[in-house]
Formats: structure tokens, sequence, C-alpha cells
């Protein structure tokens, strides 16, 4: 398809693509799972221990009766994502997709553990911007580069190093820190099961769960 037949479907596209608005609120999926929806979005170097927390932390939730789902960046690249790569731009589409899946996992009622890499603020941004005030909580899983480079639990840092694989986020491709994440969590010196305890706190604190 040409450039210009691409962008006039694109428009049509907004001009005559409705809103449906589908008679089952978020609010009554959510009560009749006697819980109030929200997204812990995961974000760290490769190696810091994202899905390793978010797992344990799901395990916990899950026994305290919630319902969840744990979105991860490498099982995602496996299917929805399986075309993308980690230049930039391909990085930026990554989010935004996963970006729109959670917002409606959160639309369906449920509990949200989101572990991206997510290297850019300006991506994480736009995912905190999709869902209502309050609803999405940063959570920074805070290991240094040298951590997870001696840690390296798939071997990739040492390819990385080696020039086996390009755009490794923290040797060739930027890791930008959260500025004010709404849980630090300190993966450095803390066990898993005190980062969970943490992030269980400022869940009860919050009013999320009982
Ligand atoms: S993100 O940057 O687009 O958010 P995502 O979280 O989906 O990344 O995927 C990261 C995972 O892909 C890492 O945990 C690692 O296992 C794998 N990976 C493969 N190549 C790279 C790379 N160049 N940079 C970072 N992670 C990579």
């Amino acid at each position: 398809m040409s450039n210009s037949v691409l962008a006039s479907a694109e428009i049509n596209k907004d001009e005559n693509v409705i809103w449906h608005q589908h008679q089952v609120t978020k609010s009554e999926r959510a009560t009749l799972k006697n819980q109030q929806p929200v997204v812990l979005w995961f974000t760290g170097l490769s190696g810091a221990g994202k899905s390793t927390v978010a797992g344990a932390l799901e395990t916990e939730l899950t026994q305290r009766g919630y319902h969840t789902y744990l979105l991860d960046g490498d099982n995602v690249r496996h299917g929805l994502c399986r075309d993308l790569g980690f230049s930039k731009q391909d990085r930026r589409e990554n989010i935004r997709r996963v970006g729109e899946l959670t917002k409606l996992m959160a639309d369906a009622g449920l509990i949200v553990l989101s572990a991206f890499i997510s290297p850019h603020r300006e991506e994480r941004s736009l995912v905190r911007e999709l869902l209502p005030q309050g609803e999405f909580l940063e959570v920074f899983v805070n290991a240094s580069l040298a951590v997870c480079e001696a840690r390296d639990p798939k071997g990739l840092y040492k390819k990385a190093r080696a020039g086996e694989i390009n755009n490794f986020t923290g040797i060739d491709s930027e890791y930008e820190q959260p500025v004010e994440p709404e849980i630090h969590l300190n993966a450095d010196v803390y066990e898993v099961s005190e980062l969970v305890k943490q992030c269980i706190q400022v869940l009860t604190e919050r009013s999320i769960i009982r």
C-alpha cells in the first residue's frame, strides 16, 4: 500500500469508527470481583527483578482473594509484540501496545501487574495518562547496573558486552530512572519477600486492598 493510501485510511478510520458504549461498566465488573482495579507498572533494568517481584506480589494478592493479571515483557514479546525489536521506535511501540492492553485489563476490573523495562519517561507517562488519576502506580525496581550484570540471569549482559546483542539497556541503550515513582524498591539491598511487603504496604495505605 502506498503511503498516501495508508494516510487516507488512517483519516477515514478516525472519522468513521465510532466508539460503542456497552452496557456493563468497569465499575460493575470491579464490584463483582469485590476489588478496585489498579495498575502496578514495574520498570527497571533487565535483571533488576521486575518479573520476580511482580510474580511474588501476584501470588500474595491471589492468596488474599484478588483477581490479577501479570503482563511480562519477555512473554508478551513471544506473541502480541513478536514483530518488535529493541530500537527506540520499537520499544516505543511495545510500550504503546502493552499500555493499551493494561488499560483494557484494568477496565475488566483486574489488578494488573506490568513488568517492562520501559526505559523512557515519556512512554511511561503516556501509559499513566491512559488511566484515571490514582490508578497507575509506577514501581521503580532499582538495582544498579553492576548488580544486574553480576546476576545476569539470562546471560544477556555477557552477550551485550561481547557485541553479540545491540541496543542493550544499560550498555548501549539508555535507561531513564523514574523521577517520582509511587513505589521505590531498593532491589540491590532487600530480599524479594521484603519488596513484596513494601508493595502491600503502599496498596493498603492507599486503600486499594483491605
Ligand atoms: S522494553 O525496553 O521494550 O520495555 P521489554 O521489557 O519488553 O523491553 O523486554 C525486555 C527483555 O527482553 C529483557 O528482560 C531481556 O530478557 C530481553 N532483551 C533482549 N534483547 C534486549 C535488549 N537489546 N535490551 C533489553 N532487553 C533485551
